[in-house]
């Protein structure tokens, strides 16, 4: 059996002994695997990662460096996450000396004998150490006549020894580097830490560029977190997408990923403003990102910057777009030319002379966003540039384009685990003449930080899908990749792999790309799954009370009326106060006959009316009192976790779409429509529902109309099934979508022998299970060892469980 974790990941605990049961005991449903009948090759690159700077993936995640605002760039202000230390009877300030490269003044005013003042900085949510591990520490620094040696170390946070310090000797006026490393031997490994730089006597120290960096990843200068990488490599990636994401774009084109800007030496980078609301150091720029693929055995999958940014700004096609165009030229050329061409060169003298292999090239991100409608010419300006110069590279579109022919699709889905396992057959019946996809972004968004374990069967679900249509589905990659989950360290909700400064986890999302990623054949084997009792599939009509919500922003809402058939259900005026409303968060009252929510909390809602409603037209008067987005209108709502809402100039006040929350989990549904709401003006808001159909009315105009009455339900297994042409195995992935054991015949048809023992992986928990840093395995996989297998097996899996089994056929 393979080793499914990598060094120092997990060992696990348990190996179940299964036995399997012959032909015809006693299971109920049947899977047939034609392996007389192969499909088409899996693609070599289907399993990678997507990443980029969101949730302190870099700064304060996967970049080793241990202290926070190292630049003094955060903040134009202040020296932030900087503070004074003066120890004793000592006095002095620190402050920031702004500027193109800002330093951190220490003004050292009086020190006590035996005594010090200086400066500590908090790293990245604490300071972490390890035992018997040396930490390397650089500074640029000038200082006053008379001082002639600083202090450098890392101490307990609340008092106590050092953990490892060092006297250097520092002098001039002049700007120098300075460089040592810090050795911290028996200590248990700790993360309530500071760094510290002190002096013992009266003068000023400024600084620019400090920093402390841990042992890293294949001990790379400048590189990345061990832990990180480690379980990163066990998802064995075949690709690395990168940089982004929104981190590509940037909130405006000044601050796209300007990949030239995050070359040379780190601590000249001067960063940027990341869409995510942090700055990035930029300390993982370009060439970082591709040895961090190259480190995985991964190729890089490059987006370029295409020339629109988050906030609307766009470049139209033609002679403006021309040097964002050549940006890309010169950034191919860096990634693989040979040390004779100009970036080549560049590459080689940052450390690098052999060119990274690249085979596919992003233009853009998410360009479906552009309202503008300019992707279409400017994909065409990037695409014909680029094939006439690197033929061979295969360009990726991020919206569907006429004009030129994409080689690559880039589809992206965040949804509940429920529409995950519906939808996956998305693929199936697709037409093959079309544009090969990647699958760039995906998740099931059910769990915060990380995901839950239900989470993780929606994906489990989803990728047998794409797993079964890799002939046209050639490259997948779950986002977002990384989260430190300290409070404020996260911006999305749901990401795959958590951690703090010290130690990390993989979700049980992760376990399942893991589980995944090393047990994958080259050949698709048709799988067919035949159940032995049609589980229920009549579904309730659509129904539910009605509520009205907000997401960071303060609104008010009157008049609230509920229709069915022309017939008054329901009334309000709110004169009479709010009785009969419930509130789920926010802070809520009753101002002159409106109902107003004035906290900025995301995700506010009250509600009222009867759950048994069904077809009905709901009317309310709205009004926005500030506040980043627009209002919420909620209908079929059962609980806090099953609803449904227009949410009218939702994502930062700009579109508005229905979305249907579902244990827990969220979707999107239908098309969205671009919609910006004005603070200040009542709107007249109404909604009619009519079976699986919405319709939405903003001041009489219809808005938006989805369709949802033919919706297929979940089902309650789901399998893919490959064949490793090199050993011959079979692998087949099962997933148990419902909530009970499913008793199963597996017939393998076209082998003349299976050898009787295989074993696999096997993940199982209760759907609201989570791993987290103090629990980092509550949910992880157990390896599974089947005996008395053969061509037709029986074989139970468990309720609510992802299976794979390799079995060892001829
Ligand atoms: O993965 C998180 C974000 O989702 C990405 O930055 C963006 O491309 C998408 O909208």
């Amino acid at each position: 059996m393979p080793s499914l974790f990598g060094r120092g990941l997990l060992t696990p605990a348990l190996i179940l002994l299964v036995g399997a049961v012959a032909s015809g005991q006693g299971a109920e449903n049947r899977i047939t695997v034609r392996a007389d009948r192969p499909g088409p090759r899996i693609s070599p690159t289907f399993y990678g990662l997507m990443t980029e700077e969101i949730n302190h993936s870099y700064d304060g995640g996967l970049y080793g460096e241990l202290l926070q605002n190292r630049a003094f760039r955060d903040d134009s202000r202040a020296p932030r996450h900087w503070s004074l230390i003066s120890d004793g009877g000592g006095a002095g300030k620190i402050s920031l000396e702004p500027g193109l490269d800002p330093s951190l003044r220490v003004d050292i005013e009086r020190v006590d004998k035996g005594q010090r003042v200086g400066v500590a900085n908090g790293g990245y949510w604490g300071v972490p150490v390890k035992p018997n591990t040396t930490y390397h520490v650089s500074f640029i620094a000038k200082v006053s006549p008379g001082m002639r040696a600083v202090e450098v170390g890392i101490e307990p946070t609340k008092g106590g020894a050092d953990q490892a310090s060092r006297q250097i000797a520092v002098s001039g006026a002049d700007w120098r580097r300075y460089e040592t490393d810090l050795r911290v031997g028996r200590a248990p490994a700790s993360l309530d830490n500071r760094f510290f730089i002190t002096a013992a006597n009266p003068g000023t120290i400024w600084l620019r560029n400090v920093s402390l960096f841990p042992p890293t990843y294949k001990n790379h200068r400048n590189g990345n977190r061990i832990d990180l990488m480690d379980k990163l490599s066990a998802m064995r990636p075949t690709f690395l997408r990168f940089p982004g994401g929104n981190y590509l774009e940037g909130n405006t084109i000044a601050e796209r990923f300007d990949w030239k800007a995050t070359l040379g030496d780190p601590a000249m980078r001067r960063g940027h403003q990341g869409p995510w609301g942090y700055r990035s150091s930029d300390g993982l720029g370009l060439l970082e990102f591709l040895q961090w693929a190259e480190d995985l055995h991964s190729q890089p999958v490059l987006a370029v910057f295409a020339g629109y940014a988050l906030e609307g700004q766009h470049i139209d096609p033609g002679p403006k777009l021309a040097p964002f165009v050549q940006d890309a030229l010169d950034e191919i050329e860096y990634v693989t030319g040979d040390v004779h061409t100009k970036w080549g060169a560049r590459r080689a003298q940052d450390g690098h002379p052999k060119p990274f292999p690249l085979k596919y090239v992003e233009i853009g991100n998410e360009d479906g966003f552009d309202r503008s409608g300019s992707y279409d010419g400017r994909f065409a300006q990037f695409y014909d540039a680029i094939k006439a110069k690197y033929p061979r590279l295969q360009l990726i579109a991020t919206a569907a384009v006429r004009s030129r022919k994409m080689d690559l699709l880039d589809d992206h889905y965040y949804r509940s685990a429920v529409e995950m396992a519906r939808d996956s057959g998305h693929y199936d019946g697709y037409d093959r003449k079309g544009p090969k996809i990647f699958v760039g972004e995906w998740a099931t968004v059910m769990g915060r930080p990380t995901p839950t374990f239900e989470a993780a069967l929606g994906d489990a679900a989803w990728l047998t899908g794409l797993e079964r249509n890799s002939d046209l589905v050639v490259m997948e990659c779950y986002a977002p990749l990384l989260v430190n989950v300290n409070p404020g360290g996260a911006q999305w909700p749901t990401n795959l792999i958590g951690y703090d400064a010290l130690t990390s986890y993989g979700s049980p999302a992760y376990y399942v790309q893991t589980m995944f990623g090393q047990n994958t054949g080259d050949v698709v084997l048709p799988a067919e799954i035949a159940l032995a009792s049609k589980a229920a599939t009549s579904t309730p009509a659509p129904h539910g009370a009605i509520g009205v919500g907000t997401y960071r922003t303060q609104s008010e809402y009157k008049d609230v009326e509920v229709t069915h058939d022309g017939t008054t259900l329901y009334q309000k005026d709110f004169s009479q106060g709010m009785d009969g409303w419930g509130t789920r968060g926010g802070r809520w009252s009753v101002v002159d006959g409106a109902l107003r929510q004035t906290s900025n909390a995301p995700d506010v809602q009250a509600y009222a009316g009867d759950k048994n409603w069904t077809d009905y037209t709901i009317h309310v008067k709205a009004r926005k009192l500030g506040g980043a987005e627009g209002f919420m209108v909620a209908f079929h709502v059962l609980d806090g976790r099953n609803y449904w809402h227009w949410n009218i100039g939702g994502w930062n006040n700009t579109r508005s779409a229905i979305q249907r929350h579902e244990d827990g989990g969220v979707d999107e549904v239908g098309e969205a429509t671009p919609t910006t709401v004005e603070t200040g003006r009542w709107y007249d808001i109404r909604i009619e529902l009519q079976g699986g159909r919405i319709r939405g009315y903003l001041d009489g105009k219809l808005i938006t109309e989805v369709n949802e009455t033919n919706r297929p339900p979940a089902k309650p297994l789901y399998v893919a099934a490959s064949r490793m042409s090199r050993t011959g195995e079979i692998i087949l992935k099962v997933v148990n979508f419902s909530a009970e054991p499913m008793a199963t015949q597996v017939d393998l048809t076209g082998v003349s022998r299976i050898a009787s023992k295989a074993s696999g992986w096997m993940l199982s928990g209760d759907l609201d299970d989570v791993n987290s840093v103090q629990n980092p395995v509550k949910v992880a996989p157990q390896a599974i060892t089947l005996t008395d297998v053969g061509r037709s097996f029986g074989h139970t899996f468990p309720a609510h469980s992802v299976t794979v089994i390799r079995l060892r056929a001829r």
